[in-house]
């Protein structure tokens, strides 16, 4: 069996993934591993143009089929530049949100259906799902409490969506979990991060 490389890092706002992400990156590369870092919408020069159109609060008029086809577009573009070259190169990669949030947040946050946003992203990166994907479970209402807490961070058009609609994001996502059990891993999210650090890099270690 070939061993895992490309891994992807999902759930709600607040849930600890972008910093559990940077940990497990300081952790791979003490083990000499080659490791690229990246996320979505963004991660390379097109797609990060993308995301300002897309996240821009201003944008309230955006229709949900143009937010799920921008996050394809940033996502295709994304993927031929940046992951499938990395993973060409047998380095691993930790992505911040990948195909999971289009299907969660337009699929059924936004009522669009599964199997449209399915669709238009098999149509941006073909078949290739990520090999494993660590699902940061957590009460929307803790996440969206923290998230609250950092008044540094951007605040972006999504952030801003009801509690009901991040309840619905965070239903999708456990149905997937369900779905793909073999591909997504559910973490804990609401536990001290540290002990969420220790459970990720757990899944990450079995895999790689
Ligand atoms: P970001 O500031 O990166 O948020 P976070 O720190 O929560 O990851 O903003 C990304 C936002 O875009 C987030 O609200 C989730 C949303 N999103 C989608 O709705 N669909 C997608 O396909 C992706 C990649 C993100």
């Amino acid at each position: 069996m070939t061993n895992k490389l490309f891994f992807t890092f999902e759930g709600p706002e607040g849930a600890g993934k972008t910093t559990v992400l940077k940990l497990v990156v300081n952790k791979l590369q003490e083990e000499g591993r080659k490791v690229v870092a990246t996320r979505e919408p963004g991660g390379s020069v097109i797609a990060e143009e993308i995301r300002q159109v897309i996240l821009n609060p201003a944008h309230t008029e955006m229709d949900p089929k143009t937010e799920a086809l921008l996050y394809a577009a940033a996502r295709s573009q994304h993927f031929v530049e940046k992951i499938e070259p990395a993973l060409k190169q047998g380095k691993v990669v930790l992505c911040d949100r990948f195909i999971d949030s289009s299907l969660a947040y337009q699929g059924i946050g936004r009522g669009l259906g599964i199997a449209g946003v399915k669709s238009i992203n098999q149509f941006a990166i073909g078949d290739r799902m990520p090999d494993m994907t660590i699902l940061f479970d957590l009460n929307p209402e803790i996440g969206l409490a923290r998230i609250n807490e950092h008044k540094d961070r951007e605040v972006n058009r999504l952030d801003v969506e009801s509690l009901t609609f991040h309840e619905r994001v965070r239903d999708a996502y456990l149905k997937l979990a369900e779905e793909f059990p073999e591909r997504i891993q559910v973490i804990d999210a609401s536990q001290p991060l540290e002990v969420v650090f220790q459970d990720v890099w757990k899944v990450l270690k079995n895999a790689l």
